[in-house]
């Protein structure tokens, strides 16, 4: 039951310091990552060259998400697609291709198309699930599984916050079968993610300011999201959020990227959320991002700013402030993802949608 929550997805939200939790839970034994049904050899992870991340929705923007972890631990290219694309092209597969299908529910059609497309080519699946023993995990050749519980919101919240945390262990997985990272590194990287749901938790405790926020802003025609590095993906999936509960208009973008086209669509009033990077981590995109935002504001744009507590370069910019636990870059989407959830509900709440059942949308898309 809703345990005393407005709907579902509220619960949800607030479920996600758990759900990732147990999903990294005895995921590092004896100093190593272990998956949870491995049907690959060591060898066989070893020789992997190139990565293939294939989801839908959600679960592609954790994908997103996990690609600047992976490129960055790993150095073998990785490439998202969307697994409705990646199914009906020709994509240049083999042997040593990792193929990574995410998919909260395991019986995504697309998905399961794309796993069965690339198996057919040979290369090696790991699927990514939230579902025991659903199709898409019972296929593939090794499986990760995401513990975040059955979710009843048709929009993704605690599972999407799993699958990040999960495509992570993806990550230290595979450098630590290649070699990139000594095993005192995975398992710093992996104490640091263990770190994360007690951050989460602040985060989740603090939402009361983003449904206010929410609630003065649900009648806004169009929102934009902003982002670089990661919060790019959190820009996306803050968008995606917002079409599907609120029916608004909503698009995110790459911040570097505003000067080639969107830019245009800054009007007096518009509201505009941008994720700061910490400071402290990559300041030349903290740098970036403050002249991204001067542009706006200068055309009129509504700022709602998510930045790390103590950024005090941020807060002249910033007509809504919303501040998160400090963490690292890669670290960051599992906090700044929060109140763009929370946002999305509460705009569907005020506009009188069902928050849980948004029109047109199923929980699990089994046909194309
Ligand atoms: C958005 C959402 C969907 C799913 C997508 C994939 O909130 O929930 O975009 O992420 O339909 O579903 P799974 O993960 O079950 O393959």
């Amino acid at each position: 039951e809703k345990g005393g929550y407005e709907y579902f997805m509220l619960k949800e939200i607030a479920e996600q310091p758990s759900a990732v939790a147990d999903t990294l839970l005895g995921k590092l034994v004896d100093g190593r990552i272990v998956l949870d049904e491995q049907r690959l050899s060591d060898q066989e992870l070893r020789d992997i060259d190139k990565v293939f991340i294939v989801a839908c929705g959600s679960a592609y923007h954790s994908g997103l998400v996990a690609k600047y972890a992976i490129e960055h631990w790993t150095r073998i290219p990785c490439e998202v697609e969307i697994a409705s694309e990646f199914r009906y092209r020709d994509p240049v597969l083999d042997r040593s291709t990792l193929v990574v299908a995410i998919s909260q529910s395991g019986e995504t059609a697309d998905t399961l198309e794309a796993v069965r497309h690339a198996k057919s080519q040979k290369a090696r699946v790991l699927a990514v699930c939230n579902t025991n023993g659903a199709q898409i995990p019972r296929e593939a050749d090794a499986v990760l599984y995401t513990h975040a519980g059955p979710e009843i919101g048709v929009a993704s919240t605690k599972a999407y916050l799993a699958q990040i945390a999960a495509n992570y262990l993806v990550g230290l997985a595979l450098a630590q079968a290649r070699g990139t990272k000594f095993p005192d590194e995975v398992s710093a990287e992996f104490h640091a993610l263990e770190q994360m749901p007690e951050l989460i938790g602040q985060v989740v405790e603090r939402l009361d300011q983003v449904r206010q926020i929410a609630r003065e802003l649900a009648d806004s025609k169009s929102v934009l999201f902003l982002g670089r590095h990661v919060g790019y993906p959190t820009a996306l999936e803050g968008a995606l959020k917002l079409k599907e509960l609120a029916y608004m208009h909503a698009e995110g973008f790459p911040a570097g990227e505003l000067k080639h086209g969107p830019i245009a669509l800054i009007e007096e009033g518009l509201p505009v959320f941008v994720v700061m990077p910490p400071l402290h981590g990559r300041s030349l995109l903290h740098s970036k991002l403050i002249s991204n935002i001067q542009e706006i504001k200068a055309r009129g744009a509504r700022t709602i700013i998510i930045s790390a507590e103590g950024d005090e370069v941020v807060k002249p910019f910033a007509d809504y402030l919303i501040e998160i636990p400090e963490t690292t870059t890669l670290l960051q989407p599992l906090l700044s993802t929060i109140p763009y959830q929370a946002f999305a509900a509460e705009v569907a709440a005020a506009r009188g949608y069902d928050v849980d059942k948004p029109r047109n949308l199923a929980k699990s898309v089994t046909v194309e």
